[in-house]
């Protein structure tokens, strides 16, 4: 079976508004969480779509599911994030597996909430490319020229840009070969690798590229709200 867990988990602090999370501000006229999950119900093959909240805001994203998607509750499930991105699928993983018993082919297709330009396309292509791979990582051609530095003063190499990509999610993988990765890595392992693919990447997994879009912006900072929201109102 095929899940989305949708990762919510996280503060904003980047964003810098107090006591309210960025995934929950509104684009348009509704919230950029229920602009994501809206994305991933549309998908046929998706089971159920997992989300994993930072725990002060769980009651607060029952709430909005219940405004905002009340006809497709029964697809939603609201569960407690962890204090990081990897930890927060591994909640997502662990509450489905408390409900449904996981197979070695359940796959999930973890995306960030604050990207709410997803297309169907690529979330198709990474039901695709799972079925050939240990995992899918979405990315766009890198535009820009990618300077390496070690020290913050000098450039140690500029590699060459043809064969740089920028990463996006979603990223796709076997829930259970997720868990047992993760559970082999060290506590300062788990502190360094906040990216999920690079796991399996590490582990010599075979990981594919899907084709993400320029327009998945992940919103980061106030100035991504506002582009944001200037692409809301172009649609
Ligand atoms: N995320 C998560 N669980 C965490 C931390 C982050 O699910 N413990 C999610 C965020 O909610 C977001 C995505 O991972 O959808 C990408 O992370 P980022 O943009 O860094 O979000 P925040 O951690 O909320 O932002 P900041 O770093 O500015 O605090």
């Amino acid at each position: 079976m095929i899940y989305a867990g949708i990762l919510a988990g996280g503060k904003g602090t980047r964003m810098g508004v107090q006591d309210l999370p960025k995934q929950f501000l509104d684009l348009g006229n509704r919230p950029i969480l229920i602009h994501t999950i809206e994305k991933f119900l549309l998908v046929n093959e998706i089971e159920e779509v997992v989300v994993g909240v930072h725990p002060d805001w769980v009651t607060y994203a029952e709430d909005l599911i219940n405004k905002y998607l009340d006809g497709s509750k029964d697809r939603i499930r609201i569960v407690p994030g962890g204090a990081d991105r990897n930890m927060t699928i591994e909640q997502i993983i662990r509450a489905i597996e408390s409900v449904h018993s996981l197979t070695e082919d359940d796959v999930i297709i973890t995306h960030d909430s604050v990207r709410p330009f997803i297309s169907f396309r690529s979330i198709q292509e990474n039901i695709t490319k799972i079925e050939t791979s240990d995992a899918v990582d979405t990315v766009v051609e890198a535009t820009d020229t990618i300077v390496q530095s070690m020290d913050k003063e000098i450039i140690s190499q500029i590699p060459e840009r043809q064969y740089l990509y920028q990463g996006q999610t979603p990223q796709t993988f076997r829930m259970k070969s997720f868990l047992s990765l993760y559970e082999e890595l060290t506590n300062s392992e788990r502190e360094q690798l906040t990216d999920a693919c690079k796991i399996f990447v590490l582990k010599g997994k075979k990981v594919s590229l899907a084709q993400g879009d320029y327009s998945n912006i992940k919103i980061t900072t106030v100035v991504d709200l506002k582009i944001a929201r200037s692409m809301i109102e172009d649609n």
